[in-house]
């Protein structure tokens, strides 16, 4: 049975009205599993990217940021595994040109009448399995041949790999340290859906963190339970939030050890990996050695030794994660001594992509002056919006239903004592301030 209610097709609603995700290329039919963000999702997601990069790289002394580029080397896929072992075995069938995973068989539907599992329609003609690969392909250069493919990178991990040595020897970093990174992933997924969940085009957010061989366990412990406090952190509900282990037959190809943090989305998905953190071991330094023919060993000074470090990665997509907080922070309520009820996102304020609205209660009397004045005051400070038109209460719902946490009101009083009534998305509760204490009132508040 579900735990959680499914609010899927609300949110996807709510994020195409209100300025969050759109489909991409909408006015062409869209594109498969592809999506843009709008004006207030690239606030929310940057605000996620932003947490994350201060988490990982601006607290701490032994972690070091990146941007490596999407193009890679050609053989840099091949020895990372992913040019042999990156696949998907899929059947098509010969009747309905439907193509489906082969594994997964029992999840997928088939498009013929009455819905049945892709083979049960007496119809039905699947084929044998075969492998696809989910690496996206191009040409680098004039020539479309064979000799000039390169891949749009699947993961961003390889990134770091191949730059170990660059950041360790430029940044005079000592093993234990760590290089993060966020970018651009790509995967020709056969699968993809839910929304923003499994999408073609996503963004990661990765560390990579380099450790002494026989420390690696005690650092993987540490690593996955940081990660986890980190989506609490992010207000991720404790109860949606879980552990997955890995068993030997789920493992990848390159990890010892792997635990994916799961998120409860609701419904029929119930709860998926959002994070994976894994023990890489010296899989991905030992094969670029390899394959490079460069060595990529790290000399301990203080104990004169060389050694490939072994690896711990923490992976976490900033679009499901920017999903998952939606779905975490979508809600309905009734209002007392209202009919009608609310929207609400409860977005943790350090990631809602309006932090304060701000509206003067009539247009006259001065009012919108001085709710602009206040606007001109806070917007380098804060993501701010203004709104002067529809009742008051009207407007209150326009900003719960976006998860903006405060409203800021100018009303008769304000204009003659210079005060402001500031209500919290939660609780409902007014504050009135001093419209000079705003900046401080609201920078208190939105810390953490
Ligand atoms: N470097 C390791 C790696 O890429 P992964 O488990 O394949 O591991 C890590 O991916 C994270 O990237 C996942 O937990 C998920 O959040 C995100 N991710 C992977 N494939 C995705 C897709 N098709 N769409 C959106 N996010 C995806």
């Amino acid at each position: 049975m579900a735990s959680q209610p499914d609010v899927m097709d609300k949110l996807v609603s709510l994020c195409k009205r209100r300025g969050f995700i759109f489909q991409s290329s909408e006015i062409y039919g869209g594109t498969g599993s592809v999506w843009d963000y709008g004006p207030l999702g690239v606030e929310l997601k940057k605000n996620i990217k932003d947490r994350w990069w201060n988490a990982m790289v601006r607290s701490r002394d032994d972690i070091e940021g990146l941007d490596a580029a999407i193009l890679m080397h050609p053989r840099t896929w091949e020895a990372s595994g992913h040019v042999a072992g990156f696949v998907d075995p899929l059947v098509d069938c010969k009747t309905c040109k439907g193509r489906f995973r082969a594994d997964k068989l029992e999840d997928a539907r088939c498009p013929q009448k009455p819905s049945k599992q892709p083979g049960q329609h007496d119809a039905c003609q699947l084929t044998e399995a075969r492998n696809f690969n989910l690496m996206f392909k191009t040409y680098m250069g004039a020539l479309e041949e064979s000799a000039s493919i390169v891949y749009l990178r699947p993961e961003t991990a390889q990134g770091i790999f191949v730059n170990f040595l660059n950041v360790q020897q430029s940044m005079r970093q000592k093993v234990p340290f760590g290089i993060a990174q966020i970018g651009k992933a790509f995967r020709n997924e056969i699968t993809p859906g839910n929304f923003i969940f499994r999408t073609r085009e996503f963004e990661q957010m990765e560390m990579q963190f380099f450790v002494e061989p026989g420390t690696d366990m005690e650092w993987f412990e540490q690593w996955k339970q940081l990660r986890m406090e980190w989506h609490l952190a992010l207000g991720l509900s404790p109860e949606r939030l879980q552990f997955h282990q890995h068993g030997a037959g789920e493992l990848a190809h390159y990890a010892r050890a792997a635990f994916d943090v799961t998120f409860d989305f609701g419904g029929t998905l119930g709860f998926q990996e959002i994070e994976g953190v894994h023990n890489r071991g010296d899989f991905d330094l030992t094969q670029h050695q390899q394959f490079s023919s460069k060595k990529l060993e790290y000399y301990d000074q203080l104990n004169n030794k060389r050694y490939v470090p072994y690896v711990i990665e923490t992976s976490v997509g900033a679009d499901r994660v920017t999903l998952a907080a939606l779905v975490n922070a979508y809600r309905e309520e009734s209002v007392e001594g209202e009919d009608e009820g609310r929207v609400v996102l409860g977005l943790h304020p350090s990631i809602a992509p309006i932090k304060a609205a701000i509206f003067p209660l009539t247009k006259k009397d001065g009012q919108p002056e001085m709710a602009k004045g206040i606007l001109s005051d806070l917007r380098m400070a804060f993501p701010m919006d203004y709104d002067e038109s529809g009742s008051i209460g009207k407007r209150y719902r326009r900003q719960d239903e976006v998860g903006t946490p405060f409203c800021i009101t100018v009303d008769g009083q304000s204009t003659t004592d210079q005060t402001v009534t500031v209500r919290d998305r939660d609780t409902l509760a007014q504050d009135r301030i001093d419209a000079s204490q705003l900046k401080s009132y609201l920078a208190a508040k939105l810390v953490g």
